[in-house]
């Protein structure tokens, strides 16, 4: 394992990483371009926009279920586990995660900024007054499709940002502010979607030392300053076994 990157990995170093779909493959969770992912087998147009719910909310409600179904039957893997314990031992550490599945968080990761939502909130679809943005909510298999608001009886819709929503700029703020850091690791992304995958460039440009891991190659690898080619749940835990006295 890589010197530079394990003797940056100070106690009080200022620690982020982002992560993609990757981080939950080993734990059953589908990605999205890779050779079973989502969007091979589904057409994110006719799934997750705010058109095509507003189309047909009831054959996006069926896919979200169906995901939330897959996800609740997944558990955190060694990755997640490893990224859950470096929250608590590093005390400038931040996760930002472009997954909704919810598994960092109950992995138990501290400082995690969803960019991308949960798929285990809701909103009121019409956005009611009395409704809260968004509420949790674990129903997996609902009584009605699309479930309806409580407040108004209109339809509810999945916490997720969805394509050619704005992400809350809130959160952006959050992300781009843990993008200035002394390490930067991105893990199990394609770094083609952005704002996300923009934090990696950000982060060089605060000087920020920058590690890749992945299987495959990204846009991101010529970027990185040290590229780790293998599965996360291999490679995190690889790097924190070299971790002394952290
Ligand atoms: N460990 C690390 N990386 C992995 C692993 C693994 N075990 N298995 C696959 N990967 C890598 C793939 O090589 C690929 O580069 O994870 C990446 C997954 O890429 P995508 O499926 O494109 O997922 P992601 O980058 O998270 O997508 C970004 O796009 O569809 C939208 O909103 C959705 O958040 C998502 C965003």
């Amino acid at each position: 394992m890589s010197r530079d990157l394990v003797d940056r990995l100070q106690p009080d170093a200022r620690i982020t990483v982002l992560t993609g779909a990757g981080v939950s493959a080993a734990s059953g969770v589908p990605t999205f371009r890779g050779a079973d992912g989502l969007w091979k087998n589904f057409r994110p147009e006719t799934l997750a926009t705010a058109e095509a719910f507003g189309r047909d909310p009831k054959l996006v409600w069926e896919w979200y279920a169906w995901r939330r179904f897959r996800i609740a039957a997944c558990d955190p893997n060694a990755a997640h586990r490893v990224l859950a314990d470096w929250s608590r031992r590093f005390k400038n550490f931040n996760l930002i995660t472009q997954n909704v599945d919810g598994l960092h968080e109950r992995a138990g990761t501290r400082n995690t900024i969803c960019l991308h939502g949960s798929i285990w909130e809701v909103g009121c679809w019409q956005g009611c007054a009395t409704a809260p943005r968004r509420w949790r909510d674990d129903t997996l298999s609902f009584a009605e499709i699309p479930p309806r608001c409580p407040h108004c009886r209109g339809p509810i819709r999945p916490g997720v940002v969805w394509f050619g929503e704005t992400l809350d700029p809130t959160v952006v703020r959050q992300a781009s502010k843990a993008a200035e850091c002394d390490v930067f690791i991105t893990v199990g992304t394609s770094a083609i979607v952005y704002p996300a995958a923009g934090f990696i460039t950000a982060a060089r440009h605060h000087g920020a030392y920058t590690v890749e891991i992945n299987p495959e190659t990204t846009p991101a690898t010529s970027a990185v300053d040290l590229s780790l080619r293998g599965g996360a749940e291999m490679v995190l835990p690889l790097i924190d076994q070299q971790l002394v006295g952290v």
